[in-house]
């Protein structure tokens, strides 16, 4: 490992467990972005080959040796059933900035997973990184993920007009940040944010 890789935690919440990718997550993974309803706002098709599922693993290890990120499989405490992930990339250490991202199963929307997690992996990263910034994007149709957001702290400060084309969809995203200064470990925003 080069002196500038970054270790993918192992975490653990009131009720998920987030830990580095490996080979036998592949199926499970593969499930997830292959399904054209999870992957109706993402920037990018459904996958269709299998091979897609490694070369996400692989790229995993990679960040972490290369110390461009750290992105997490996320599985429920009780049983281990892999529910998602969640990542944070594009460490960039002279900007002191990254961008976060997830995706999970529609079988495990709607019970602030999502939230828990990323909420989890930022407090990871605001201790060990000396990081300032996060930045993350969602098509403007995303309600979820935009209150996902927003419920973290992150400020919404403006649209990218027709920034993706995915099979012909044209979408606008928007931009959300978040700084240090505002980052409130387990708290909600303050009401009226
Ligand atoms: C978006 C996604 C991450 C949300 O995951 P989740 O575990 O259900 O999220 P949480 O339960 O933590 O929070 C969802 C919030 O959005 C709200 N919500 C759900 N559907 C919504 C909608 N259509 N419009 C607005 N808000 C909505 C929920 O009520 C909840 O807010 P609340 O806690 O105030 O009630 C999940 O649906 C997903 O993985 N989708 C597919 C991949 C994806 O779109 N990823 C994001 C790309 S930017």
């Amino acid at each position: 490992m080069s002196p500038m890789s970054l270790s993918t935690p192992t975490l653990h919440t009131a009720r998920l467990t987030l830990r580095p990718f490996d080979d036998p997550d592949g199926d499970d993974l593969f499930a997830m972005h292959s399904d054209a309803h999870v992957l109706r706002y993402w920037d990018a098709p459904p996958w269709s080959e299998r091979v897609r599922a490694d070369r996400f693993i692989a790229a995993c290890r990679r960040m972490a040796e290369d110390g461009s990120g750290a992105r997490v499989a996320v599985e429920r405490g009780s049983d281990g059933v892999f529910l998602g992930w969640c990542g944070l990339t594009r460490w960039n250490p002279d900007y002191r900035s990254a961008a976060l991202g997830y995706c999970y199963a529609e079988a495990a929307w709607g019970h602030g997973y999502a939230t828990e997690v990323a909420r989890a992996l930022l407090g990871w990263a605001f201790e060990t990184l000396d990081l300032n910034r996060v930045q993350s994007e969602t098509d403007t149709r995303n309600g979820a993920s935009a209150r996902v957001l927003e419920k973290l702290g992150f400020v919404r400060e403006g649209t990218l007009r027709e920034d993706c084309v995915v099979n012909g969809d044209v979408s606008d995203s928007w931009v959300y940040g978040l700084l240090r200064r505002e980052w409130r470990p387990s708290a909600e925003p303050a009401p009226g944010r």
